[in-house]
């Protein structure tokens, strides 16, 4: 069985503020740092970190050597990760503010892949590999209907939440992985209804299995009427940048690996804890032996 994530590659342009940037108005940074991120590729880190070999797929531009050695360095494979000539490398602009950020991406060569391309990636893939997907790549609907026709486990990462899924068959994936403001975008209701949301999701997918993370409240696996719940690990907040990933990847890692659910949302939470502790995106994602299990 293989691991695929088809996602994006960002340059993180993170700059420390004071308070978040309003209309009409110009603003010092107290700081600024530039890493690697996309939540594709913080993800692969993750799934890697934790123990899994994955393959990530995707597209960076002329620029994005960088982001092959970064992988390769972390024992991801990139044998199906494309380079283009003719284009940029998606970035993003995250504003970071008492540990809260704020993000404006530029899809770039994120945003360019193509069917031949998703065709050309998944030919290396068979009947009960396992595909990881979030929202930051062109095509989506496409490679979903591929993925899932060859036969592959499908886990869907709904970030961000917008228009768009509604133009994907979201009735072909297996697993989805939101947090609350997402899982209301997915199924409906205020996300600062929490049972709500739950009931919602519930309703709406029944046949799903839906991970739900929930921040400082912790997270939830749902599956029909079951309910796992899992507390948060506190910890003193630098920046929670790449903690969602941090979660997706180690949570898809440990399922991989043969834990069950409670112990897979105990670890994701745990390693989401970490990456809270420090600056940046990719950076800050723990290994297995610094959650000290
Ligand atoms: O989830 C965090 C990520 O979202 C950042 O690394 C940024 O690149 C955006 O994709």
């Amino acid at each position: 069985m293989k691991v695929l994530n088809f996602g994006s590659l960002n340059y993180d342009h993170v700059y420390q503020m004071d308070h978040f940037v309003a209309p009409k108005e110009t603003q010092s940074s107290l700081g600024y740092a530039r890493g690697f991120g996309g939540k594709g590729l913080n993800q692969s880190i993750a799934l890697a970190k934790a123990g899994v070999e994955v393959y990530h797929a995707g597209k960076v531009g002329a620029d994005g050597q960088d982001f092959i050695d970064y992988l390769r360095k972390y024992g991801v494979r990139t044998d199906y990760l494309k380079k283009a000539d003719d284009e940029a490398t998606g970035h993003a602009i995250i504003q970071v503010c008492k540990g809260e950020n704020c993000i404006i991406l530029y899809g770039g060569s994120n945003q360019s892949i193509t069917p031949q391309e998703i065709d050309d990636v998944l030919c290396h893939f068979e009947r009960g590999d396992v595909l990881l997907i979030q929202n930051e790549i062109s095509s989506m609907a496409y490679l979903i209907e591929k993925a899932h026709g060859k036969g592959m486990k499908i886990a869907f990462n709904v970030a961000p939440a917008n228009e768009k899924i509604w133009g994907y068959p979201l009735e072909l994936i297996d697993t989805f992985i939101v947090n609350e403001v997402e899982g209301a975008f997915l199924a409906g209701g205020d996300a600062s209804d929490i049972s709500g949301v739950k009931k919602a999701l519930q309703e709406k997918y029944p046949q799903k299995e839906i991970v739900l993370t929930l921040g400082g409240d912790g997270s939830s696996y749902l599956h029909g009427a079951e309910e796992i719940s899992q507390p948060a690990y506190p910890t003193d907040v630098v920046d929670t940048t790449a903690a969602g990933d941090t979660f997706t990847g180690y949570y898809l890692a440990m399922i991989l690996q043969g834990r069950g659910v409670k112990e897979a949302l105990d670890i994701a939470s745990r390693a989401a804890s970490y990456t809270c502790q420090g600056a940046g995106a990719a950076q800050s994602i723990p290994s297995l032996s610094d959650l000290h299990l």
